[in-house]
């Protein structure tokens, strides 16, 4: 039996520091000594709930269980979003694990344990290797919000020739940003303010739209792609007039409400709405290795993971002061 130190959220919304105790180990499970942690803009959304908090996980591992073939003492590795899936059905079998239904996920699985904890109990087959040119800072905000934007270029075969739009620059945008410029594509940015500016064109876009207040956008070229990734539904209808015909949308964010877009534009550009979560571990794995290729790495704030510092960096997320992603280190 192990005693492991953990973060929960709360029904008012304060951060409480709690106990999980975890039995032997068994099976292919591995426990973790947790060293970083990623605040993902998702767990602002849990922060009511009565569950520990955090899926933006790097550790070291600190012991395997009797099954556990791939991993040992030492390693350092990180998780994501899943926990786990039945490994049988067709979704499983087609690397289309997140939409298994049997699928274990934050939020509705393992309540008991998440990534702001100082230790946590994973199966192997859900941790990931990270390359030794990614410190665990670096790797944290990789786990979820990078596995998301690689995943929408990625799966959906993003071709270097494409103009892709990146629309909002927080913890997802910047990273997509990066991804999307090392592919070889256009990059441009739609952000609320001019204030990220010299920001996104460092990170590798080519052009920068300000977005608020405009009655109307201006780009270079129409976008082949678009990935949404602020934290509230966009204006729809700015965006119809600059997308491509035959282009597809990906509204990553997480939001309230129903998806409502102008519904003529949809058919007369040939438009594609395509909904994506987070990543399977075959292109989670592809992301950290084409990462620490690219030297792609998100720009974070550090904060200790105490009940004080995770409500300091929570704040500052949602004020969307962040800059670009708050990383909790354990004391
Ligand atoms: N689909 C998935 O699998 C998946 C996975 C992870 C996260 N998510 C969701 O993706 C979204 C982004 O997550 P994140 O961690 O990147 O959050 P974040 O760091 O807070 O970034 C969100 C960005 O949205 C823009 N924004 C903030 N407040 C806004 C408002 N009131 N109106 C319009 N834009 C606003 C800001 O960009 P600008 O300043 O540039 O405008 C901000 O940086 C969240 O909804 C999260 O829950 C989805
Ligand atoms: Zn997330
Ligand atoms: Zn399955």
């Amino acid at each position: 039996m192990v005693s492991i130190t953990v973060f929960k959220g709360t029904k008012d919304g304060s951060i409480k520091q709690s106990k999980t105790e975890k039995a032997e180990l068994s099976g292919d499970q591995v426990l973790l000594k947790v060293t970083a942690s990623g605040l993902c803009g998702t767990d602002l959304h849990y922060r009511h709930a009565d569950m520990v908090l955090g899926h933006e996980g790097v550790g070291v591992v600190e012991e395997v269980g009797p099954q556990a073939k791939y991993m040992k003492k030492g390693d350092r590795v990180g998780w994501g979003y899943e926990h786990d899936c039945c490994g049988h059905c067709q979704q499983c079998l087609t690397g289309m694990e997140t939409f298994c239904p049997e699928r274990a996920m934050y939020g509705f699985a393992d309540l008991d344990q998440g990534s702001f904890a100082h230790h946590a109990v994973w199966r192997e087959a859900f941790l990931f290797k990270i390359p030794d040119d990614l410190s665990d800072e670096a790797a944290a905000p990789l786990q979820c919000g990078g596995a998301t934007v690689f995943n929408a270029l990625h799966l959906f075969n993003t071709k270097p020739t494409e103009t892709v739009g990146i629309m909002g620059v927080g913890g997802l945008g910047h990273l997509a940003i990066q991804f999307a410029a090392k592919m070889g594509c256009r990059v441009i940015v739609l952000s609320g303010s001019d204030k990220k500016k010299d920001e996104a064109m460092r990170l590798g876009a080519h052009e920068f739209v300000a977005t608020k207040g405009a009655k109307e956008l201006k780009v270079s070229a129409p976008l082949d792609r678009l990935l949404v990734t602020t934290s509230v539904q966009p204006q729809w209808d700015l965006l119809m007039p600059i997308m491509a015909p035959g282009a597809t949308i990906f509204p990553l964010s997480v939001a309230e409400g129903n998806f409502e877009i102008p519904y003529m534009p949809l058919l007369l550009s040939g438009l594609r709405i395509q909904g994506s979560l987070v990543a399977s571990r075959y292109v989670q794995q592809r992301m950290l290795d084409f990462a620490a290729l690219h030297k792609i790495a998100p720009i974070v704030e550090k904060f200790p993971m105490t009940e004080e510092g995770i409500t300091d960096a929570m704040e500052k997320l949602d004020k969307g002061d962040m800059r670009y992603r708050a990383v909790l280190v354990p004391q």
